[in-house]
């Protein structure tokens, strides 16, 4: 599921245009009829074939025939227009290689005032497969769900970020567009791909950041080896579009859990044994 570098590169304007219109269309339909299209972008049929056949060899476009002629923008097509504005912003000017990728996200390294990471949220593109091939209009609320799902998972991503940086060590956040948060490029390693010299120092710095994402009132509320990367012997906690505010009335059984399995990590790959109270105590007061 990588992205289609090359391709957005040499993107014509008509088929920024009808990315575009398709990205508009999909508020009001699964498959946005060839019609649609016609009307909203005032370009020639013939013209919006020929650039829709290059978006769908692309990735960026799917076409389905049945009931009628309609198309649907999916994750390459969104990637290129968060790309296109990115861009035209001037946060980045070239997407490099992807870095990272997770169950719900690809993560690429990318060039902007500096080195920068661009997070490619990616929520629901399979378990939503099937409602975008239902051909039927869709309704006011459940139209598109993976981009809107996407788009909300990285503003909430970017608000924690923003809410975060610089008390807690977490990546500085740059910029943000549809399903895609620019922040700084982080040169570390994944915690669970390290062997540390001094484990006890850096879990006492994971108890510490998380006590201060605590105190500005968030739970990252999926922490883990996983999200946690050490740069230069410091660590910088990732990965925050499920974070919960203090006051969700789970908050405490959140921040307990996240706390066991930073414990949990630590005693299975170092035998360090801290205690769970101290833990707890040291993060929430
Ligand atoms: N700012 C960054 N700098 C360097 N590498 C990063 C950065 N952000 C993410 N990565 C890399 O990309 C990987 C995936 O990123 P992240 O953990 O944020 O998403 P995810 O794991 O896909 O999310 P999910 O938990 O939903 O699967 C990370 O494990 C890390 O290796
Ligand atoms: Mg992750």
């Amino acid at each position: 599921m990588g992205v289609a570098a090359e391709q957005i590169r040499s993107l014509h304007k008509y088929e920024k245009t009808i990315l575009l219109a398709l990205e508009r269309g999909m508020k009001r339909y699964a498959w946005v009829p060839l019609e649609q299209l016609r009307t909203t972008t005032n370009l020639a049929e013939s013209e919006i074939t020929y650039r829709l056949s290059r978006l769908i060899a692309w990735g960026m476009v799917r076409f389905n025939p049945v009931p009628y002629d309609g198309y649907a923008l999916v994750f390459g097509g969104y990637d290129a227009l968060a790309l296109a504005t990115l861009t035209h912003k001037g946060t980045i000017s070239a997407l490099g290689s992807q870095i990272g990728e997770g169950k719900e996200s690809v993560v690429h390294d990318a060039l902007g005032l500096g080195p920068v990471a661009i997070k490619f949220h990616r929520v629901g593109g399979r378990s939503f497969s099937s409602a975008r091939l239902n051909r039927d209009y869709m309704p006011e609320e459940g139209h598109c769900p993976w981009l809107i799902a996407s788009r909300k998972s990285a503003e909430r991503e970017y608000e924690a970020l923003k809410a975060l940086h610089p008390k807690v060590s977490v990546p500085l956040p740059i910029d943000q567009n549809r399903h895609t948060v620019v922040m700084a490029l982080i040169n570390g390693q994944n915690l669970n791909r390290c062997r540390l010299e001094a484990p006890k120092e850096i879990l006492e710095e994971v108890l510490e950041n998380t006590r201060l994402a605590y105190k500005a009132g968030v739970i990252h509320a999926d922490l883990s080896e996983y999200n946690i990367l050490v740069e230069d012997g410091r660590v910088v906690l990732i990965d925050w579009p499920q974070w919960i505010a203090t006051d969700h009335p789970n908050a405490g059984a959140i921040v307990g859990r996240d706390v066991d399995n930073i414990l949990a990590y630590f005693l299975r790959k170092y035998q360090l044994d801290f205690p769970r109270e101290d833990a707890v105590q040291w993060v929430i007061g």
